[in-house]
Parts: structure tokens; sequence; C-alpha cells
């Protein structure tokens, strides 16, 4: 079993934690950086035969096989100054938006650094995390967080990453409708109660994969009904073309 260092402890450092240990029979060890220090003090408490916080940076990379980064973006050059990563370790990075090229000449190391997408479902072993490139010790990591998708190039790895970029306009969308349903005059909670119950069915019809998202679509979809009716009047080709858009801008951003 690898020993997992962790260079900062957030949300998904949290997620990557509890997936690996809670109900786990026999977790690996994991080394906690001391930023973070209220999530990373919970964490050895809940998991005390298995997590430990370190005294510094330097002293996760010294315990680990495994070497995740995951501060913010804009706190890599304080995290990373002076680090020193021998080339029997593997660094994973799950920062968003930085190459690693980049992280090979601030980290000046043989080791191999692995990019990763890992998403906060991994607190539920249900993660389907993108790494690039493949490395057999990564993604055994992630295989146990959800399942790995390899891809061999970053552009690829970037595309999946602005995917990932989609969720809270998604919840904002529920909302707005909801909003809409309070101003017909219907309570918050019962409009709340009822999207949830319809987009939970959502979730799990996404479950069967032997259906394809059109078959999904057009299983709710009578024609002239209300489905076809808002779909082809809002989500219209100008509509779908702003998205497309966003997207590709958020693409061109990232590479
Ligand atoms: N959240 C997601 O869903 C998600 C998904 C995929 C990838 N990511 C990527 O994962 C990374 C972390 O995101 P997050 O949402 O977990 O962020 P977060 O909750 O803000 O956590 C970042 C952690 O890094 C710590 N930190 C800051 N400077 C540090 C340093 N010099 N040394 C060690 N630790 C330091 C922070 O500690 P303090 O609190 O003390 O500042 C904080 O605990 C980001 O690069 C993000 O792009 C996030």
């Amino acid at each position: 079993m690898q020993r997992i260092g962790i260079i900062g402890v957030g949300e998904i450092g949290r997620a990557l934690v509890d997936g690996l240990c809670d109900g786990v029979g026999e977790p690996p060890e994991i080394y906690l950086s001391p930023r973070g220090a209220r999530t990373a003090a919970e964490l050895a408490q809940r998991y005390p035969n298995d997590v430990r916080v370190c005294a510094d940076n330097q002293d996760v990379v010294n315990r680990s096989d495994v070497v995740i980064l995951a501060v913010r973006p804009q706190d890599r050059a304080e995290a990373l100054a002076g680090l020193r990563i021998g080339g029997d370790r593997v660094v994973v990075s799950v920062l968003t938006g930085v190459a690693i090229s980049e992280l090979r000449r601030t980290l000046g190391t043989d080791a191999p650094v692995v990019r990763a997408i890992p998403l906060p479902s991994a607190r539920e072993r249900r993660s389907v995390t993108v790494t690039c490139p493949s490395h057999p010790a990564v993604d055994d990591l992630f295989g146990g967080l959800g399942g790995t998708l390899p891809v061999t190039d970053e552009a690829t790895l970037n595309t999946f990453q602005v995917l990932t970029g989609t969720l809270t306009t998604h919840y904002r969308y529920l909302t707005t409708l909801a909003d809409w349903a309070a101003r017909q005059g219907i309570p918050a909670e019962s409009a709340d109660r009822y999207l949830r119950g319809l987009f939970q069915g959502v979730g799990r019809a996404l479950g069967d994969d032997t259906r394809s998202m059109q078959q999904l679509a057009s299983d709710h979809e009578t024609p002239k009904g209300l489905n076809e009716r808002l779909r082809t009047t809002w989500f219209d080709p100008v509509n779908a073309e702003a998205l497309t858009k966003a997207l590709d801008a958020l693409l061109a951003d990232l590479e």
C-alpha cells in the first residue's frame, strides 16, 4: 500500500482522505500538510491510526510515496518553494489550469508528475477521476475512489476540466426554476422539495448507462408537449451557441 501525502488540505483534500479511509478495512498511511490546520486536525482526529499532520510541506514529501498537490492555484508558488522531491516519488497535481511543464520547472524534480481532476464525490468513492498521463500507482489510487479515466495529453484533460466548471450553473438553473415557482405563489419549501425529487430522478436515470443521454431525453418528451416546447423555444440554437462559446472561452483560458 502506498503512503499518500497531501499538500493543501481543503475541500478536495478532505474528500480524498474521507474516500480513502471512511469505512475502509486497511486504509493507506496519509500525511497531511499543516496548512488548512482545522481540516487537517479534524481528519487526524477522525482517523487516528491512519492520518498524521506533518511539521511542514517537506515533511509530507519525505514521508510519502505519492504526493498530492491540492492547494489553490494562486498559492502554488509559496506552497512549492524550496521543496525537494526525489525521483522515487510520484507527484499528483489537482491544481486547475497548471501545466505539468510548469510544475516540473518549479519543482526541478525527475519524479513523474501526473495531473488529475478528482471531484468532491471522491468522498463517497464515486468520482470518475481524469488523469494525465496514465501512471499505475495514480490510476490505482483514483480507481479506488470511483474510477479512473486516463488521457494521454493535457489538452484533453483541459476539456474535461471545462466540464467540471458547469456544475454551479446547473445548480443556478435549479434555483432559477424554484424562484420562478415561488413567484407563482408556491411556498419555497414545496418548490424546493418538488425540484429535488424531479432532478434526483434525472440523477438516477443517468446511472443507467445502457441508455444514451438522447434516449433518456426522449423518454421524457411527448411530441408538442411541455418538455419539447421549452427545449426548442428556450434552449434554441442561439442559446446553445452562447453556451458553446462560453465553454470555448474557458478552454482557451486553461490552455
Ligand atoms: N473543490 C473542487 O471541487 C476541486 C475539484 C478539482 C480540483 N480542484 C483543485 O484543487 C485545489 C484545491 O481546491 P479546494 O477547493 O480544495 O481549495 P481549498 O478548500 O481552498 O483548500 C486549499 C487548501 O490549501 C491550503 N494552503 C494554502 N497555502 C498553502 C501552503 N503554502 N502549503 C500548504 N497548504 C496550503 C489552504 O490552507 P489555508 O486554509 O490555511 O489557507 C487550504 O486548506 C485547487 O487547485 C483546485 O483548482 C478543486
